[in-house]
């Protein structure tokens, strides 16, 4: 058994083994206080053990850790003094109303009226209170003693220290993070340079577990019981009559925190028909209940409907949980980005092959940062664990070790910020662009001068650093104005680079409508689409006067792009102002404006504007190397050529394609396009096809 697995037990030796595992690691924890397994993989671990167990209940082994606190290295050594039981659990209707009909049975007449509520993911404590003061908070630990975690008193919210009447009592009930509590325990985790939880379970379970701590780190309480101690005197026989709704609401009116005060509240109702619409109910709420739930526990909710049905050594046979989908599923980890947020945190995320978790489909999840990936051992093509709960962001879990085919590839980190391309600084856990907030300004300028844009040669990234760090430019407008001083002011600027930097600026200002209009970095709206807006338009002053509809007639815009597109370039207004101002060129060669409304349709309108020209009405693709006169084009280049001559460009081969330039080393384009019959052309050929607007300047 090796190290970290977690996925199902195959067999009985695999299950033999996972316990081994599970006990060693557990003895190691608590002895020399390292673990051989980290906390996700320990309590993964468990899970595939108790699973294994449910499919095969007569094979438990004595030192199986379920139900255990720390997997029975410790036992606790806190009596309980009514063993902490456990919950069976039934995962359809129709498994849950054989189960009332053997309490039924049991009990010999129908239950009067059942109790539905949230099962919440945590950990299950028992509250002890002697005179109204909380003196003692134990775990479940092996159900017959517990381990004393009073040391957690004053940092769960819902266990009051003093409760409002002077009782002694013990209340039970699950200690557990909210989303809220378990990202702010994550953020103060990282500050102090410890791995974030992967869950809030483990959060919660970590949290309860740990001493000395430099930082707190609040959790809740939730009741979902309570019973008399030895000296609870007259309390004693109040609460072993008091139906379980009643107990709730005696525990909530001395101040501790019940699911009352929730959507998913605890109802009591009478009837089978009226628990599974209460299931329903609350299995809908789950995903926006601000804490994790694992299922729906049912219980007969009178002390008589209990004591009748009584109880096994594991489990109530008065109470179970119905199970809800599991908000943790294996899936594959694909690849990772690096994205870089506002402040020039560079950030990975995974992404992963999509996977249906919680009724919502999860393709990214959370990396934090790269230490973490380093600590997780995570490599491309692993099978990891992916958690999403409700408002949680999804976040990996851990790597499923054995299902390690040899293939996995490690993750590369960048070695240069990957929005501006600058240096990064990895002096912390959080990897940072060094230019921080002006990594966005570095990275749109850079996009702006950018081959496939204004193609300003000399305007490198590092160069742009410079112009930004000098507080020369506040956006690419600025180019523009650059005066000769200004940049020989700058370091490594001598007489020769300057004046070429000029020129390449000066030449940059006459490029076609469509190219300044891809510099603007409109959302949604790259290269072609640019070409497409530019030629639909033909000006900058029409495409800024047009609104939804009218953007809706470009080819490829829909209503909700439309409508982003008009936004962004309402921001966008004064970028476009200053570079109006500064003389940059805002038409497009060969293109004519669309008709005014209620002139010629659409349709024709394009034609006649392109009818004459030699690939009017084909749609072109280009694949290999180009030679010859467009030897020096890049795809984007060629792209727009196509168009210039009338045709529509196209990336991939199909039966519409009018024509396929291509290269040296063409692959499989050719041969799809030799299948299809779609005519094909060398690059002189073409190139003579279109020769009259080969020399436009671009
Ligand atoms: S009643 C004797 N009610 O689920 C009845 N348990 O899988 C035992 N749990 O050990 C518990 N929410 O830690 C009960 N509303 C709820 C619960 C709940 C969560 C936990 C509890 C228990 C575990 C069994």
């Amino acid at each position: 058994m090796t190290t970290n697995s977690a996925g199902p037990l195959a067999d009985t030796a695999a299950y033999a083994a996972a316990v081994e595992e599970a006990e060693r690691a557990a003895a190691a924890y608590y002895t020399a206080g390292e673990s051989t397994l980290d906390d996700d993989a320990y309590d993964r671990l468990v899970r595939a053990i108790a699973a294994y167990e449910e499919e095969h209940p007569q094979e438990v082994l004595d030192a199986s850790p379920t139900g255990k606190v720390a997997g029975g290295a410790v036992s606790g050594d806190v009596p309980h003094t009514v063993p902490m039981l456990s919950l069976d659990n039934v995962f359809s209707a129709e498994q849950f109303v054989t189960w009332t009909a053997s309490v039924e049975r049991r009990i010999g007449r129908p239950v009067a009226a059942w109790s539905v509520e949230p099962k919440l993911d945590g950990l299950a404590v028992a509250a002890r209170y002697r005179q109204g003061v909380l003196e003692q908070l134990i775990t479940r630990g092996d159900g017959t003693a517990g381990e004393d975690v009073s040391h957690a008193i004053g940092t769960v919210l819902g266990l009051p220290e003093r409760l409002g009447a002077p009782a002694t009592l013990e209340i039970r009930g699950e200690i557990l993070m909210t989303t809220e509590q378990f990202e702010a325990a994550n953020a103060v985790r990282t500050e102090h340079g410890a791995a974030p939880f992967a869950n809030p379970r483990n959060g919660a379970a970590g949290t309860l577990r740990a001493k000395d701590r430099p930082y707190r780190v609040e959790m809740t309480f939730f009741a979902y019981g309570a019973l008399a101690l030895p000296d609870s005197g007259e309390l004693t026989d109040t609460l072993a009559g008091l139906p379980h709704s009643e107990v709730l609401e005696y525990v909530a009116g001395i101040g501790v925190h019940t699911a009352a005060d929730t959507a998913v509240a605890p109802r009591t109702v009478t009837t089978v028909e009226e628990v599974q619409a209460g299931v329903e109910d609350i299995a809908a709420l789950r995903a926006s209940l601000p804490f994790g739930i694992d299922g729906i526990v049912i219980k007969a909710d009178l002390a008589a409907d209990q004591r009748d049905a009584g109880s096994g050594t594991r489990a109530p046979r008065w109470a179970i949980a119905y199970k809800l989908p599991a908000v943790e599923k294996v899936t594959r980890l694909l690849g990772v980005e690096w994205n870089v947020g506002r402040t020039g945190i560079i950030a990975p995320r995974a992404v992963l092959e999509p996977v249906e978790i919680d009724g919502s489909t999860v393709s990214y999840a959370t990396l934090h940062n790269p230490a973490d990936i380093t600590r997780r051992d995570l490599r491309l093509g692993d099978h990891v664990m992916v958690y999403k709960a409700g408002d949680i962001i999804p976040r990996i879990e851990a790597p499923v070790a054995h299902l390690r085919t040899g293939e996995e590839q490690p993750i590369e980190f960048p070695e240069a910020c990957p929005r501006c391309g600058s240096e990064i600084d990895a002096s912390e856990q959080r990897w940072r662009c060094t230019r921080g907030r002006d990594c966005r300004l570095v990275a749109s300028i850079s996009y702006a001068a950018g081959r496939d844009q204004l193609d300003i040669e000399g305007l490198g990234t590092t160069r742009v650093v410079q112009l930004v760090d000098a507080g020369l430019v506040q956006d690419f407008a600025d180019l523009f104005t650059l005066e000769r001083d200004q940049l020989l002011s700058l370091d490594r600027m001598g007489e020769t680079s300057t004046d070429n930097l000029l020129a390449a600026i000066g030449a940059a200002a006459s490029r076609p409508l469509s190219r300044v209009f891809c510099a603007l970095g409109v959302r949604g709206t790259g290269r072609s689409m640019s070409r497409r807006i530019a030629r639909h338009f033909a000006s900058m002053d029409r495409i800024a006067a047009a609104d939804v509809e009218a953007l809706q007639q470009v080819d490829g815009i829909g209503k909700e792009k439309a409508a982003a597109v008009v936004r962004e370039l309402q921001e966008l207004a004064p970028l476009i102002g200053k570079l109006v101002a500064a003389g940059v060129n805002m038409t497009e060669p060969g293109a004519t404006p669309p008709p005014e409304p209620g002139a010629a349709q659409e349709g024709e309108a394009e034609e006649s504007a392109t009818s004459g020209l030699p690939l009017a009405g084909m749609t072109v693709v280009v694949t290999g190397a180009m030679t010859g006169a467009l030897e020096k084009l890049s795809r984007n280049e060629m792209n727009e050529l196509i168009e210039r001559a009338g045709g529509k460009s196209s990336s991939s081969v199909s039966k519409r394609t009018s024509l396929l330039v291509a290269g040296e080393k063409a692959g499989s384009k050719r041969t799809k396009a030799e299948d299809l019959g779609v005519r094909i052309a060398a690059p002189e050929e073409f190139a003579e096809l279109v020769q009259a607007h080969l020399a436009v300047e671009v």
